[in-house]
Protein backbone atom coordinates (compact mmCIF):
# COMPACT_ATOMS: atom_id res chain seq x y z
CA UNK A 1 0.00 0.00 0.00
CA UNK A 2 1.70 2.99 -1.24
CA UNK A 3 1.84 6.07 0.89
CA UNK A 4 2.72 9.39 -1.54
CA UNK A 5 3.36 12.84 0.20
CA UNK A 6 2.44 15.12 -3.05
CA UNK A 7 3.93 18.71 -3.66
CA UNK A 8 1.90 21.41 -5.41
CA UNK A 9 3.80 25.36 -6.05
CA UNK A 10 3.34 25.92 -9.73
CA UNK A 11 1.51 28.93 -9.00
CA UNK A 12 0.01 30.77 -6.18
CA UNK A 13 -1.03 27.93 -3.89
CA UNK A 14 1.32 26.16 -1.76
CA UNK A 15 -0.31 22.67 -1.33
CA UNK A 16 1.07 18.92 -0.24
CA UNK A 17 -0.81 15.79 0.02
CA UNK A 18 -1.02 12.10 1.44
CA UNK A 19 -2.88 9.61 -0.16
CA UNK A 20 -2.22 5.90 0.52
CA UNK A 21 -2.77 3.23 -2.20
CA UNK A 22 -4.65 6.31 -4.37
CA UNK A 23 -7.05 7.60 -1.59
CA UNK A 24 -6.25 10.98 -0.59
CA UNK A 25 -5.93 11.50 3.01
CA UNK A 26 -5.02 14.83 3.15
CA UNK A 27 -5.35 17.84 0.57
CA UNK A 28 -3.42 21.14 2.08
CA UNK A 29 -3.87 24.33 0.22
CA UNK A 30 -2.25 27.57 1.54
CA UNK A 31 -3.65 30.09 -0.89
CA UNK A 32 -1.53 33.15 -1.56
CA UNK A 33 -3.85 36.46 -1.00
CA UNK A 34 -1.03 38.53 -0.85
CA UNK A 35 -1.43 39.04 -4.93
CA UNK A 36 -4.41 40.44 -4.86
CA UNK A 37 -3.70 43.87 -4.19
CA UNK A 38 -1.59 43.53 -7.86
CA UNK A 39 -4.45 42.52 -9.91
CA UNK A 40 -2.41 39.19 -10.81
CA UNK A 41 0.02 36.77 -9.38
CA UNK A 42 3.57 38.23 -9.15
CA UNK A 43 6.39 35.94 -9.71
CA UNK A 44 8.58 36.75 -7.08
CA UNK A 45 6.30 37.05 -4.35
CA UNK A 46 4.95 33.76 -5.08
CA UNK A 47 8.43 32.23 -4.76
CA UNK A 48 9.30 34.14 -2.00
CA UNK A 49 5.67 32.42 0.49
CA UNK A 50 6.05 29.17 -1.67
CA UNK A 51 9.39 29.27 0.84
CA UNK A 52 7.63 30.17 3.84
CA UNK A 53 4.99 28.30 3.85
CA UNK A 54 6.16 24.92 2.78
CA UNK A 55 7.40 23.22 5.38
CA UNK A 56 3.87 24.09 7.37
CA UNK A 57 1.60 23.44 4.49
CA UNK A 58 3.66 19.45 4.47
CA UNK A 59 3.88 19.38 8.14
CA UNK A 60 0.14 19.74 8.18
CA UNK A 61 -0.38 17.15 5.42
CA UNK A 62 1.44 14.49 7.20
CA UNK A 63 -0.31 15.31 10.14
CA UNK A 64 -4.05 15.66 9.12
CA UNK A 65 -3.45 12.12 7.33
CA UNK A 66 -1.96 10.83 10.62
CA UNK A 67 1.12 9.45 8.60
CA UNK A 68 5.01 9.89 9.82
CA UNK A 69 7.54 10.82 7.27
CA UNK A 70 8.78 6.93 8.05
CA UNK A 71 5.73 5.60 6.33
CA UNK A 72 6.24 7.37 3.07
CA UNK A 73 7.06 5.29 0.04
CA UNK A 74 7.55 8.50 -2.41
CA UNK A 75 7.27 12.09 -2.81
CA UNK A 76 5.73 13.44 -6.01
CA UNK A 77 6.11 16.59 -7.18
CA UNK A 78 4.55 19.54 -9.76
CA UNK A 79 7.62 19.79 -12.33
CA UNK A 80 5.83 22.28 -14.46
CA UNK A 81 4.72 24.11 -16.01
CA UNK A 82 4.76 27.15 -13.94
CA UNK A 83 6.57 29.90 -12.75
CA UNK A 84 10.27 28.88 -12.60
CA UNK A 85 10.66 31.00 -9.28
CA UNK A 86 7.61 29.26 -7.63
CA UNK A 87 8.64 25.84 -8.97
CA UNK A 88 11.90 25.72 -7.68
CA UNK A 89 10.91 25.74 -4.01
CA UNK A 90 8.85 22.23 -4.46
CA UNK A 91 11.04 20.55 -6.56
CA UNK A 92 14.08 21.11 -4.39
CA UNK A 93 11.95 20.94 -1.02
CA UNK A 94 10.28 17.65 -2.35
CA UNK A 95 14.28 16.17 -3.76
CA UNK A 96 15.54 17.20 -0.51
CA UNK A 97 12.74 15.56 1.72
CA UNK A 98 13.34 12.53 -0.75
CA UNK A 99 16.95 11.90 -0.20
CA UNK A 100 16.76 12.65 3.45
CA UNK A 101 14.11 9.85 4.17
CA UNK A 102 16.41 7.76 1.22
CA UNK A 103 12.94 7.16 -0.70
CA UNK A 104 11.99 7.96 -4.85
CA UNK A 105 11.34 10.96 -6.40
CA UNK A 106 8.22 10.88 -8.59
CA UNK A 107 7.71 14.27 -11.34
CA UNK A 108 3.85 15.15 -12.15
CA UNK A 109 2.81 17.12 -15.05
CA UNK A 110 0.79 19.66 -13.91
CA UNK A 111 -2.16 19.84 -16.63
CA UNK A 112 -1.97 15.86 -16.73
CA UNK A 113 -2.87 16.05 -13.13
CA UNK A 114 -5.52 18.61 -13.58
CA UNK A 115 -7.34 15.93 -15.85
CA UNK A 116 -6.14 12.85 -13.56
CA UNK A 117 -8.21 14.87 -10.79
CA UNK A 118 -11.75 13.14 -12.30
CA UNK A 119 -9.67 9.85 -10.90
CA UNK A 120 -10.82 11.19 -7.13
CA UNK A 121 -13.95 10.59 -7.45
CA UNK A 122 -15.54 7.68 -6.50
CA UNK A 123 -16.63 6.61 -10.18
CA UNK A 124 -13.58 7.56 -12.88
CA UNK A 125 -14.13 7.73 -16.51
CA UNK A 126 -12.89 4.88 -18.57
CA UNK A 127 -10.03 5.21 -21.49
CA UNK A 128 -10.08 6.66 -23.79
CA UNK A 129 -12.20 9.55 -22.72
CA UNK A 130 -12.02 13.25 -23.61
CA UNK A 131 -11.32 16.11 -20.65
CA UNK A 132 -11.89 20.04 -21.35
CA UNK A 133 -8.64 21.38 -18.79
CA UNK A 134 -9.42 25.48 -18.45
CA UNK A 135 -7.21 26.88 -16.14
CA UNK A 136 -5.78 29.97 -15.73
CA UNK A 137 -2.88 29.77 -18.15
CA UNK A 138 -3.78 26.52 -20.25
CA UNK A 139 -7.00 26.14 -22.55
CA UNK A 140 -6.72 22.25 -23.41
CA UNK A 141 -8.81 19.72 -25.42
CA UNK A 142 -7.19 16.37 -24.32
CA UNK A 143 -7.83 13.19 -25.82
CA UNK A 144 -6.47 10.67 -22.85
CA UNK A 145 -5.76 7.39 -24.38
CA UNK A 146 -4.63 5.86 -20.84
CA UNK A 147 -3.60 6.97 -17.97
CA UNK A 148 -0.16 7.81 -19.12
CA UNK A 149 -0.74 8.75 -22.91
CA UNK A 150 -2.28 11.78 -23.10
CA UNK A 151 -2.83 13.86 -26.50
CA UNK A 152 -3.53 17.70 -26.26
CA UNK A 153 -6.21 17.81 -29.87
CA UNK A 154 -6.91 21.35 -28.88
CA UNK A 155 -5.68 24.30 -27.25
CA UNK A 156 -5.72 27.98 -26.88
CA UNK A 157 -4.33 30.67 -29.79
CA UNK A 158 -4.17 33.32 -27.12
CA UNK A 159 -5.67 33.68 -23.42
CA UNK A 160 -6.87 31.24 -21.26
CA UNK A 161 -10.36 30.62 -20.27
CA UNK A 162 -9.15 31.72 -16.80
CA UNK A 163 -7.12 34.71 -18.11
CA UNK A 164 -10.50 36.07 -19.94
CA UNK A 165 -12.07 35.92 -16.67
CA UNK A 166 -9.54 37.48 -15.06
CA UNK A 167 -8.71 40.04 -17.76
CA UNK A 168 -12.14 40.74 -17.46
CA UNK A 169 -12.77 41.51 -13.90
CA UNK A 170 -9.62 43.80 -13.81
CA UNK A 171 -10.94 45.88 -16.75
CA UNK A 172 -14.25 46.19 -14.52
CA UNK A 173 -12.75 47.23 -11.77
CA UNK A 174 -13.26 43.44 -9.63
CA UNK A 175 -10.42 41.93 -7.69
CA UNK A 176 -7.68 39.00 -8.43
CA UNK A 177 -8.92 35.95 -9.54
CA UNK A 178 -11.91 37.09 -11.27
CA UNK A 179 -13.51 33.49 -12.06
CA UNK A 180 -15.36 33.20 -9.20
CA UNK A 181 -16.06 36.70 -8.63
CA UNK A 182 -17.81 37.43 -12.00
CA UNK A 183 -18.93 33.47 -11.47
CA UNK A 184 -20.82 35.17 -8.15
CA UNK A 185 -22.45 37.95 -9.98
CA UNK A 186 -23.95 36.25 -13.05
CA UNK A 187 -26.11 34.35 -11.10
CA UNK A 188 -28.17 37.30 -10.81
CA UNK A 189 -27.69 38.60 -14.01
CA UNK A 190 -29.20 38.29 -17.89
CA UNK A 191 -26.85 35.94 -19.52
CA UNK A 192 -28.69 37.42 -22.64
CA UNK A 193 -28.01 40.91 -22.26
CA UNK A 194 -25.58 41.67 -24.48
CA UNK A 195 -24.35 39.17 -27.00
CA UNK A 196 -20.54 38.98 -26.83
CA UNK A 197 -19.00 38.08 -30.49
CA UNK A 198 -18.17 34.56 -31.26
CA UNK A 199 -14.28 34.08 -32.20
CA UNK A 200 -13.95 32.10 -35.66
CA UNK A 201 -11.18 29.77 -34.58
CA UNK A 202 -10.65 26.35 -37.14
CA UNK A 203 -10.41 22.94 -35.84
CA UNK A 204 -10.34 22.36 -31.87
CA UNK A 205 -8.89 25.37 -30.88
CA UNK A 206 -9.60 28.58 -28.90
CA UNK A 207 -9.50 31.82 -28.99
CA UNK A 208 -10.39 34.33 -25.68
CA UNK A 209 -8.16 37.56 -26.53
CA UNK A 210 -11.35 38.78 -28.48
CA UNK A 211 -13.94 38.94 -26.45
CA UNK A 212 -11.85 40.41 -23.44
CA UNK A 213 -11.40 43.33 -26.22
CA UNK A 214 -15.61 43.16 -27.11
CA UNK A 215 -15.66 43.84 -23.68
CA UNK A 216 -13.69 47.07 -23.21
CA UNK A 217 -15.16 48.87 -26.61
CA UNK A 218 -18.35 47.74 -25.35
CA UNK A 219 -18.32 49.32 -21.78
CA UNK A 220 -16.36 52.21 -23.21
CA UNK A 221 -19.31 52.86 -25.34
CA UNK A 222 -22.23 52.53 -22.78
CA UNK A 223 -20.54 54.47 -20.57
CA UNK A 224 -19.64 57.07 -22.47
CA UNK A 225 -23.86 57.35 -23.04
CA UNK A 226 -24.08 56.55 -19.06
CA UNK A 227 -21.60 56.89 -16.87
CA UNK A 228 -23.67 54.85 -14.11
CA UNK A 229 -24.15 51.92 -16.64
CA UNK A 230 -21.81 49.45 -14.78
CA UNK A 231 -22.66 50.18 -11.61
CA UNK A 232 -26.65 48.88 -12.78
CA UNK A 233 -25.99 46.44 -14.79
CA UNK A 234 -22.64 44.78 -13.42
CA UNK A 235 -24.37 41.39 -12.94
CA UNK A 236 -25.98 41.63 -16.58
CA UNK A 237 -22.57 42.37 -18.23
CA UNK A 238 -20.74 39.81 -16.38
CA UNK A 239 -23.55 37.41 -16.78
CA UNK A 240 -23.36 37.68 -20.69
CA UNK A 241 -19.31 37.40 -20.75
CA UNK A 242 -19.44 34.11 -18.86
CA UNK A 243 -22.14 32.83 -21.20
CA UNK A 244 -20.10 33.52 -24.26
CA UNK A 245 -16.60 32.17 -22.60
CA UNK A 246 -19.51 28.92 -22.00
CA UNK A 247 -20.37 28.81 -25.39
CA UNK A 248 -17.68 28.87 -26.73
CA UNK A 249 -16.23 25.74 -24.56
CA UNK A 250 -19.22 23.61 -25.03
CA UNK A 251 -19.35 24.16 -28.81
CA UNK A 252 -15.77 22.98 -29.00
CA UNK A 253 -16.26 19.71 -26.61
CA UNK A 254 -19.18 18.91 -28.74
CA UNK A 255 -17.10 19.39 -31.72
CA UNK A 256 -14.18 16.84 -30.04
CA UNK A 257 -16.34 14.24 -29.09
CA UNK A 258 -17.89 13.91 -32.12
CA UNK A 259 -15.17 13.63 -33.92
CA UNK A 260 -12.75 11.47 -31.80
CA UNK A 261 -16.29 9.46 -31.14
CA UNK A 262 -15.84 9.64 -27.74
CA UNK A 263 -19.36 9.29 -25.00
CA UNK A 264 -17.23 9.44 -21.58
CA UNK A 265 -16.16 13.33 -20.86
CA UNK A 266 -14.61 15.03 -18.52
CA UNK A 267 -13.90 18.91 -17.44
CA UNK A 268 -10.92 19.88 -15.23
CA UNK A 269 -8.71 22.88 -14.14
CA UNK A 270 -9.52 25.99 -12.35
CA UNK A 271 -12.31 27.31 -14.84
CA UNK A 272 -14.12 23.29 -13.90
CA UNK A 273 -15.70 25.37 -10.80
CA UNK A 274 -17.68 27.57 -12.72
CA UNK A 275 -21.51 26.78 -11.66
CA UNK A 276 -22.16 27.98 -15.49
CA UNK A 277 -20.14 25.74 -17.05
CA UNK A 278 -20.39 23.01 -14.90
CA UNK A 279 -24.54 23.43 -15.57
CA UNK A 280 -24.18 23.83 -19.34
CA UNK A 281 -21.96 20.79 -19.45
CA UNK A 282 -24.33 18.62 -17.55
CA UNK A 283 -26.91 19.76 -20.19
CA UNK A 284 -24.77 19.18 -22.74
CA UNK A 285 -24.01 15.77 -21.69
CA UNK A 286 -27.99 14.92 -21.09
CA UNK A 287 -28.07 16.18 -24.75
CA UNK A 288 -25.39 14.15 -26.27
CA UNK A 289 -25.53 11.00 -24.03
CA UNK A 290 -22.49 11.61 -22.74
CA UNK A 291 -21.44 10.27 -19.43
CA UNK A 292 -20.18 13.46 -17.80
CA UNK A 293 -17.01 13.94 -15.03
CA UNK A 294 -16.15 16.79 -12.77
CA UNK A 295 -13.88 17.09 -10.18
CA UNK A 296 -15.24 17.75 -6.69
CA UNK A 297 -14.27 21.61 -5.96
CA UNK A 298 -11.30 20.81 -3.82
CA UNK A 299 -9.64 19.00 -6.49
CA UNK A 300 -10.64 21.99 -9.57
CA UNK A 301 -7.78 24.75 -9.09
CA UNK A 302 -4.69 23.56 -8.47
CA UNK A 303 -4.22 21.62 -5.37
CA UNK A 304 -1.58 18.90 -4.34
CA UNK A 305 -4.36 15.87 -4.27
CA UNK A 306 -4.26 15.94 -7.95
CA UNK A 307 -0.24 15.77 -7.94
CA UNK A 308 -0.86 12.96 -5.49
CA UNK A 309 -3.46 10.45 -7.64
CA UNK A 310 -0.83 11.38 -10.75
CA UNK A 311 2.18 10.47 -8.78
CA UNK A 312 0.32 7.25 -7.24
CA UNK A 313 -0.27 6.09 -11.04
CA UNK A 314 3.21 6.82 -11.97
CA UNK A 315 4.46 4.73 -8.76
CA UNK A 316 2.20 1.67 -9.65
CA UNK A 317 4.23 1.81 -12.85
CA UNK A 318 7.85 2.43 -10.66
CA UNK A 319 8.61 5.53 -13.20
CA UNK A 320 10.77 7.45 -10.92
CA UNK A 321 12.87 10.26 -11.79
CA UNK A 322 16.63 11.10 -10.73
CA UNK A 323 17.61 13.87 -8.46
CA UNK A 324 19.33 15.71 -11.21
CA UNK A 325 15.30 16.47 -12.35
CA UNK A 326 15.03 20.27 -12.90
CA UNK A 327 11.68 22.17 -13.40
CA UNK A 328 10.30 23.27 -16.55
CA UNK A 329 7.76 26.24 -17.34
CA UNK A 330 6.22 25.62 -20.29
CA UNK A 331 3.80 22.27 -21.37
CA UNK A 332 6.64 19.77 -23.31
O1 LIG B 1 -6.23 25.58 -12.29
P1 LIG B 1 -6.04 26.87 -11.58
O2 LIG B 1 -6.30 26.92 -10.10
O3 LIG B 1 -4.59 27.44 -11.78
C1 LIG B 1 -3.89 27.31 -12.98
O4 LIG B 1 -3.32 26.22 -13.22
O5 LIG B 1 -3.94 28.31 -13.72
O6 LIG B 1 -6.98 27.94 -12.34
C2 LIG B 1 -7.05 29.26 -11.92
C3 LIG B 1 -8.05 29.96 -12.81
C4 LIG B 1 -8.11 31.46 -12.61
O7 LIG B 1 -8.06 32.10 -13.85
C5 LIG B 1 -9.48 31.66 -11.94
O8 LIG B 1 -10.07 32.92 -12.23
C6 LIG B 1 -10.26 30.53 -12.55
O9 LIG B 1 -9.37 29.44 -12.59
N1 LIG B 1 -11.45 30.16 -11.74
C7 LIG B 1 -12.72 30.34 -12.17
C8 LIG B 1 -13.56 29.95 -11.10
N2 LIG B 1 -12.78 29.53 -10.07
C9 LIG B 1 -11.48 29.66 -10.49
N3 LIG B 1 -13.19 30.81 -13.34
C10 LIG B 1 -14.52 30.89 -13.47
N4 LIG B 1 -15.40 30.56 -12.49
C11 LIG B 1 -14.96 30.08 -11.30
N5 LIG B 1 -15.85 29.73 -10.35
ZN1 LIG C 1 -3.63 24.52 -12.50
Amino acid sequence: MPVILAIESSCDETSAAVCRNGEILSNIIASQLEHERYGGVIPELASRLHQQQIVRVVEAALSKAGVTQEELSAVAFTQGPGLLGALLVGVSFAKAYAMALDIPVITVNHMQAHVLANFLSPEPPECPFLCLTVSGGHTQLVYVKSLSEMEIVGHTIDDAAGEAFDKAAKLIGLPYPGGPVIDKLARSGNPAFHLFPEPEVEGLNFSFSGIKTSLLYYLQKEIQQNPDFLSQHLEDVCASYQHRIVSILIKKLEKAAKQYKVKQIAIAGGVSANSALRKRFREAGEKNRWKTFIPDFEYCTDNAGMIAIAGYFRYLDQNFADLSVTPYTREI
